[in-house]
């Protein structure tokens, strides 16, 4: 595997659970793989889980970790072609990348959407200059516009819990102060068709994730309506992906509170699970009593990651 940054590249998702599986049950017993090699993590973003469960990864691999975060540990890197680099911005990714990639055997980049240029952010222009100028295969940690590390978690998780073959998923948006990417519901979306789950995905209207990701999804606008006889329940906030009007792209076009999961909106499931990728803002995305129930999952979903990064990692050093 050279790239994970989409469902396609794990191939086959029943053998990529089943692994994740192997390696949950015996997460130490490929520690010979990674011995005298090195994954550079690089994060232009803040991250906790990312951060923890990659090195913890990498660890269990053999495999060295080095975390570089970008303007506290190294220069500011222009990460733009062509421009006069006469501001705070000392080196350029051009050079920065091809450097990085002399020390490592494996890269991890988290690098988040600006919002403010749709077609920059959907072209992954950050995530797309480490695949060339590097020469290392490269994990996306959340990129512009996708999280596979946080969607094959998540897919472990439901996988591990659910009541039935084929459960009904549903991601419903929440509200939240500040304008997020859409990075997690994109690939939770597009991780939930690959593995054949019932996906119904509500939000208010303008928030139409890019239909990419959510081809073979239902879509409801009524957040009650969807969510009833729902197993699995995933909350997340999102701005407006710019389907239906491009020039709303990064915007907040809802503070609407009564989207925020509580008791009633679990009350009309199938006894569902509440999932959130974390971090979560208590009582505006879910109120305290959901995400204190004992069917909230976000904890599991966590200590997911590290099984999920591991995998990939496996896979990358396996093919090296
Ligand atoms: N879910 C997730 O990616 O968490 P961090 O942003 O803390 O890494």
């Amino acid at each position: 595997m050279k790239q994970f940054f989409y469902a396609k590249d794990i191939g086959d998702i029943k053998a990529a659970l089943e692994e994740a599986r192997q390696v949950k049950a015996n997460r130490l017993a490929w520690r010979g793989l990674g011995e005298g090699k090195t994954i550079m993590l690089v994060f232009f973003n803040s991250s906790l889980r990312t951060r923890l469960s990659s090195q913890k990864a990498a660890l269990n691999l053999g495999l060295s970790p080095i975390v570089l975060n970008i303007g506290q540990d190294s220069w500011k890197l222009e990460t733009e072609l062509g421009v006069v680099m006469d501001g705070d911005k000392s080196e350029h990714l051009r050079e920065a990348i091809p450097v990085m990639g002399c020390y490592c055997d494996l890269i991890g980049v988290r690098s988040f959407a600006g919002l403010t240029d749709r077609e920059a952010d959907y072209a992954e222009s950050v995530l797309q200059q480490f695949v060339q100028y590097s020469g290392r295969p490269v994990i996306s940690l959340e990129s512009a516009t996708v999280h596979p590390c946080q969607a094959f978690a998540d897919l472990i998780t439901i996988d591990e819990h659910k009541r039935k073959p084929r459960p009904k998923v549903v991601l419903t948006w929440a509200p939240h102060p500040r304008a997020l990417p859409q990075a997690v519901p994109n690939s939770f979306a597009e991780w939930m068709i690959a593995a054949g789950m019932d996906l119904v995905i509500t939000q208010p209207e303008g928030y139409e994730l890019d239909p990419r990701f959510t081809s073979g999804a239902r879509i409801e606008y009524d957040q009650m309506k969807a969510l009833e006889g729902a197993d699995f329940v995933y909350a997340k906030n999102w701005s407006c992906p710019g389907v239906t009007n491009p020039e709303q792209y990064g915007q907040i076009l809802s503070h609407d509170r009564s989207w925020t999961v509580d008791e009633a909106h679990m009350a009309v499931t199938d006894n569902a699970f509440f999932m959130h990728c974390l971090p979560v803002r208590r009582n505006v995305i879910v109120s305290d009593a959901v995400i204190d129930a004992p069917t909230s999952l976000v904890i599991p979903e966590a200590a997911n990651r590290e099984i999920a990064a591991q995998v990939v990692m496996k896979r990358m050093l396996e093919s090296l």
